[in-house]
């Protein structure tokens, strides 16, 4: 089946969405992007990703008026056209073309890609799965609030986790540990929870702040306070969560198993009323 994808206001065969070489999205990754997960056909915390897409756009001054009524219909013309029920949307806005200067001009017009891809997801169900991960040392910049496409470092992080026949690659500064290449993470010790503040060293995840109202709502023990690679190490339970992970438990870390190897109470408790919400 040909997959279609949405290039500036236009829907076309995937061997024909091409864009400018001069665009400042493939030239300096002066881009923003949002992953939207697609469970059952529905789009999930739309509004939550609509609103961190206007944040980053206004970080980086890049000229998008974000349209929710027109965006959710190439959405579900993707999805149809597509026939996804489970899946991904993907959805980039770079600041547009201009010749070859570090420089941004005024006034360029935004360039704007939408695809989807096709996802099983990792369910709290009788095939809910737990993975092994890596620690990998964080090299970003210090702006990982703004979801851009500037991801060398989580490319070569995760591109490491996959050598190492790992899921993930949980990130690294100073000791302390701050996100994962691709998610937030979590740990848990005597019932308390803990996670990386959302300051500007991690991207405020939305599957983050969903899990935040669930603990919340369950009144269980909430921390956001930054924790050490021997807390992670020595953690009775260690997940991760993103748009694209869900709740995921982690195993092993390195050469350490986190709870002999096996998926923890809370980690489940969490995932099944995460997915609830579907
Ligand atoms: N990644 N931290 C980083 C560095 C991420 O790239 C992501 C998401 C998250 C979790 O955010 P959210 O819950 O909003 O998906 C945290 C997406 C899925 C990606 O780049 O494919």
């Amino acid at each position: 089946m040909n997959r279609i994808a949405f290039v500036n206001n236009k829907f076309v065969n995937f061997k024909n969405a091409k864009i400018h070489i001069e665009d400042r999205g493939l030239q300096f990754s002066d881009s923003v992007y949002e992953v939207i997960p697609i469970i059952d056909s529905s789009l999930i915390d739309l509004n939550f990703h609509l609103k961190r897409l206007k944040f980053s756009l206004s970080e980086l001054s890049i000229i998008f008026k974000i349209n929710k009524k027109k965006l959710i219909k190439i959405f579900s013309t993707l999805l149809k056209k597509n026939s996804i029920r489970n899946g991904l949307i993907y959805l980039q806005i770079t600041r547009g073309v201009q010749g070859r200067e570090h420089a941004y001009k005024k006034n360029l017009k935004a360039t704007v890609i939408a695809y989807t891809q096709k996802k099983k997801f990792n369910l709290p169900n009788k095939n809910f799965k737990g993975f092994k991960a890596v620690t990998f040392p964080d090299m970003r910049w210090s702006r990982r609030d703004i979801k851009t496409t500037s991801l060398l470092p989580n490319v070569l992080a995760s591109s490491y986790a996959n050598k190492k026949n790992a899921y993930e690659a949980i990130l690294v500064k100073n000791n302390k540990v701050t996100e994962a290449s691709h998610s937030n993470v979590w740990i848990i010790k005597k019932n308390r929870i803990y996670t990386h503040p959302s300051n500007t060293d991690i991207l405020k995840g939305i599957t983050r702040t969903v899990i935040k109202k669930i603990i919340k709502d369950e009144n269980l023990f909430l921390f956001e306070k930054s924790f050490t690679l021997n807390q992670l190490f020595n953690a009775d339970e260690v997940f991760v969560t993103s748009s694209g992970s869900l709740v995921t438990p982690i195993l092993q870390i390195d050469n350490k198993k986190i709870n002999f190897g096996k998926i923890g109470r809370l980690t489940k408790k969490l995932a099944n009323l995460y997915s609830s919400q579907f």
